[in-house]
């Protein structure tokens, strides 16, 4: 059977996208190639947030057309996800040597198009068509290979955002929100919690509208076509938000241990949802909080909806609710007319909340969105000298603490390797910071108490010798370890 490549950009739904896709293909009979060059089918699932991500896969598109022809192998190839969305038909234009374009609403049909292409049933195929029903479409897994399948799992439960941000190019490529039921969600996570999955992330474009949205029935978008409605409820019960709903349903899924999302928007950071981080023990201390700016005048001008001390209310309650808690955040720096008084705005901002961890990202005119003709487009220079000031900045308090963990115990969930030693194992502290220790691939799936002895950049290392911990050798003959390395310097 054809032997097929898919390679990723951007955020964690299109990896999932993606994973979809995998398993969607594995199941049709396809086979999953390990690299490009020994493959039949090369997929690029794209990204369009920015420019960058744009010309990024259609250069390497380009340049895996010129190696195909060089040497004559004959291989398929298409765009996925975003940037397919929004370019579609043009990009069959651009690229004479691609044969599919499919669009975020159709990805569950790629086997289709693909064997249509094989059998030569068509030439080219192009589908980024709307289709009603597809949000709940991201729902097949790999199949674990060798029964030890991965301990964490993304889970798609909406598609699509209707907050239409000025800068944005995402309702355009995703389309208006549309959420999975409910059931359908917790039935995919009890079965990936059977499959040994303790940690899942609950993933959408603006996860907090959850559910806000009715379906086309006009029955909530949280439930099921056949459930019924209106759903009884006592009186008495607290006022919920779907999403908070559907955190307390996930909660309740035996074996799953820890709960994470993304991406949020900071207005749906309501009381239901900061409380909900105090009650719910598997939700862990960890909140993604996009500010873009630290300037009123900026986020007005993006319609953010929230104003800076909005902002700053959200972070000192749900400080208040798990003092430990690790909050991220992603700031655009050049937004047309930001001035240098609205930039340090942003980087006081940075200062007062002290992130753990920033995205940072130049400005980037997208296509039909406001923002690309607003006045005042700032020169690249600018905008080059603020990233790096704020990344300076940035990179400075997490740093201070990063260095602040050193001495603590942390619980780390086991994920697997270490990417950049594979002697090593690695893990998340519930926090969501990377933990590198000595251990062994039996800790795999384990929670730990793990002390922290030192910290790097973005990483934190830990002492295996605590008591009851037992970094022995690898327990299986199979064991990739190989020797355990030197523990790592204390301090
Ligand atoms: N230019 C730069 N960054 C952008 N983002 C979204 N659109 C743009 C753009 N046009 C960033 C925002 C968002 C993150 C996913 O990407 O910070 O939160």
């Amino acid at each position: 059977m054809p032997s097929v490549y898919i390679k990723t950009y951007g955020c964690q739904m299109n990896v999932r996208d993606s994973e979809a896709v995998a398993a969607q293909l594995l199941a049709r009979g396809y086979t999953l190639a390990p690299s490009e060059d020994q493959a039949d089918i090369v997929l690029l699932n794209t990204c369009s947030v920015r420019d960058h991500a744009e010309q990024t896969a259609l250069n390497k598109m380009r340049a895996l057309a010129a190696d195909f022809r060089r040497s004559g192998r004959e291989v398929v190839l298409g765009f996925l996800g975003c940037m397919a969305q929004s370019r579609g038909e043009e990009l069959l234009r651009q690229l004479p040597g691609v044969d599919l374009v499919i669009g975020t609403q159709k990805l569950h049909r790629t086997a289709e198009y693909l064997d249509d292409l094989l059998r030569g049933r068509r030439t080219r195929v192009v589908d980024t068509a709307p289709e009603p029903g597809s949000e709940s479409a991201i729902r097949e897994h790999l199949p674990a290979g060798d029964g030890s399948g991965p301990v964490t799992a993304y889970v798609s439960i909406m598609q699509g955002c209707n907050q239409h941000c000025t800068f944005c190019i995402v309702p355009q490529t995703r389309g208006p929100e549309r959420s999975r039921s409910i059931r359908d969600i917790v039935t995919e996570c009890r079965e990936l919690a059977a499959r040994g999955v303790k940690e899942i992330t609950l993933l959408g474009q603006i996860v907090t509208s959850y559910g806000r949205r009715p379906g086309p029935d006009g029955r909530p978008g949280w439930l099921a076509p056949d459930e019924p409605w209106p759903v009884p409820e006592p009186e008495s019960a607290p006022k919920r938000s779907p999403f908070v709903r559907l955190l307390e349903a996930v909660h309740e899924i035996e074996g799953i241990e820890r709960i994470r999302f993304t991406a949020p928007h900071p207005k749906g950071y309501g009381e239901d949802l900061i409380e909900a981080y105090g009650r719910l023990p598997k939700l862990v201390e960890s909140a993604h909080l996009p500010v873009q700016s630290g300037s009123n005048r900026i986020l007005k001008l993006m319609r953010r909806g929230y104003t800076r001390e909005r902002f700053l209310e959200i972070v000192s309650r749900l400080r208040a609710v798990q003092p430990g808690i690790g909050i991220s955040t992603d700031i655009i720096v050049g937004f047309p007319g930001e001035t240098e008084e609205d930039f340090q705005q942003t980087l006081e901002l940075c200062r007062e909340v002290e992130f753990d961890n920033v995205f940072l990202f130049k400005y980037s005119p997208r296509r039909n969105t406001p923002a690309a003709t607003m006045p005042g487009a700032l020169p690249e220079e600018v905008i080059e000298e603020r990233h790096a000031r704020a990344l300076e900045l940035i990179n400075s308090i997490a740093r201070r603490r990063y260095a602040a963990m050193v001495g603590r115990t942390v619980q780390i969930l086991v994920e697997g390797p270490s990417k950049k030693n594979p002697h090593r194992m690695m893990g998340r502290t519930r926090c969501n910071k990377i933990v590198v220790f000595d251990g062994s691939p039996r800790h795999r799936g384990q929670l730990l108490d793990i002390r922290i002895v030192r910290a790097g950049n973005y990483t934190l290392y830990g002492d295996p010798a605590i008591v009851g911990f037992d970094s022995g050798a690898p327990v299986s003959a199979s064991s990739p370890a190989g020797p355990e390395p030197a523990g790592v310097p204390a301090g």
